[in-house]
């Protein structure tokens, strides 16, 4: 079957990790030691899989206020929300999906056969969630609606009164939203999981953007019990089960979750001061900045190439950042500011001078 492939995820693939000042990675890097460390006792291969599977749907219903007949794991909020409209998703059904948004969600209904109509989160609304561009984009076939919140790549995060009149709106249309909220947790108090607020909002999410703990994988939808069983059917043909180290792993980091999110919750709060001084004094960039997390859109002058600018400043400057093309909002760049400070705030000095040079023609 043909699908639109993740050309974001393999430009991230083939680009993060490999410049000197990476102002692209959304999420922490791993904790160190004194934070995390890994347990030699996890790393073994006996244990019962279904009781640590058991184990761990509790330790994620008790961190998020659901019952744990609603968790399904997977391999990070990527599985997830693949198995998620892999459950919910039939040949030519429709998907509303918004616009700027991450491809990871923009792209996938095509691999169920489905097709993505785009629905607005407008940069001069703050991207706020409007339900009425919702309604207003809906058609007969649509089963879905995808968003995030916080919102990537604007950093956004949608209020609780907008997705719970989403939520009953969507009972009226027998259709369900796919609510990714994999940057949740950077928000020192966070409203509930949408799939708290209603029936029809599942939750995706894991332990990479917050945490700093992407290469475990650990990752879950929060939705309703039918769902759950429906999904882990196809789980089956697809993995069977997750590794028991992995799932070892992940219970560790469940007793060591609140000083990895107050790790987090600092480096955002001190780095976002460092990125608003920076703004004020840019002449290239405008941008709002969410009051959480470390994500963020910045606005270029009309018809400069992000994906021309984006290259130039990897190449001359060792800076790295997503071009907005990748997120449907050519124009911009997003970058992420979870980095060690000091280094950040070099990173932004050369993004602005590359980014002079590259308006000016110079290297
Ligand atoms: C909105 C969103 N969802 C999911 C992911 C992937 O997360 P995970 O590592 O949990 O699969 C990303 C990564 O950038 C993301 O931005």
């Amino acid at each position: 079957m043909d699908f639109l492939p993740f050309n974001y995820m393999t430009w991230a693939k083939s680009h993060q990790g490999r410049y000197a000042f990476d102002l692209s990675v959304s999420g922490m890097a791993p904790p160190d030691a004194d934070l995390f460390a890994l347990d030699s006792r996890c790393l073994t291969l006996q244990g019962v899989s279904d009781d640590l599977r058991q184990q761990l749907k509790f330790a994620i219903a008790r961190e998020y206020d659901v019952i744990p007949s609603k968790v399904l794991l997977a391999a990070g909020t990527s599985e997830a929300n693949y198995l998620v409209c892999g459950a919910l998703l039939s040949h030519g059904d429709g998907v509303l999906v918004e616009t700027p948004g991450y491809q990871g969600l923009m792209r996938l209904p095509s691999v169920f056969g489905a097709h993505a109509i785009p629905f607005a989160r407008r940069f001069d609304e703050r991207f706020d969630l409007s339900v009425e561009s919702v309604q207003q984009a809906w058609r007969p076939g649509v089963k879905l609606v995808a968003l995030t919140r916080p919102h990537n790549p604007s950093g956004f995060a949608a209020s609780t009164e907008a997705l719970r009149a989403l939520g009953e709106w969507l009972d009226t249309v027998d259709a369900y939203a796919l609510v990714d909220e994999v940057y949740r947790d950077f928000d020192p108090n966070p409203p509930p999981v949408a799939q708290a607020l209603h029936p029809r909002l599942i939750t995706t999410a894991s332990l990479t953007k917050v945490y700093g703990l992407g290469s475990l994988r650990a990752g879950w939808a929060l939705m309703p019990e039918a769902l759950v069983t429906f999904a882990e059917q196809h789980y089956d043909f697809m993995a069977v089960n997750p590794a028991t180290t992995m799932l070892n792993l992940a219970l560790s980091a469940f007793t060591k979750l609140a000083p990895l999110r107050a790790r987090a919750i600092q480096r955002a709060q001190h780095n976002r001061a460092l990125v608003t001084a920076w703004l004020s004094d840019s002449t290239c960039f405008s941008a709002q900045l969410p009051a959480h997390g470390i994500i963020a859109l910045l606005q270029l002058p009309p018809a400069v190439d992000d994906v021309m600018l984006a290259q130039q400043l990897a190449q001359e400057k060792q800076v790295l950042v997503a071009p907005g093309s990748y997120f449907g909002a050519p124009g911009t760049l997003r970058i992420a500011y979870g980095m060690e400070s000091a280094r950040l705030v070099e990173a932004l000095e050369r993004l602005e001078i590359g980014t002079q040079a590259h308006f000016q023609g110079r290297p």
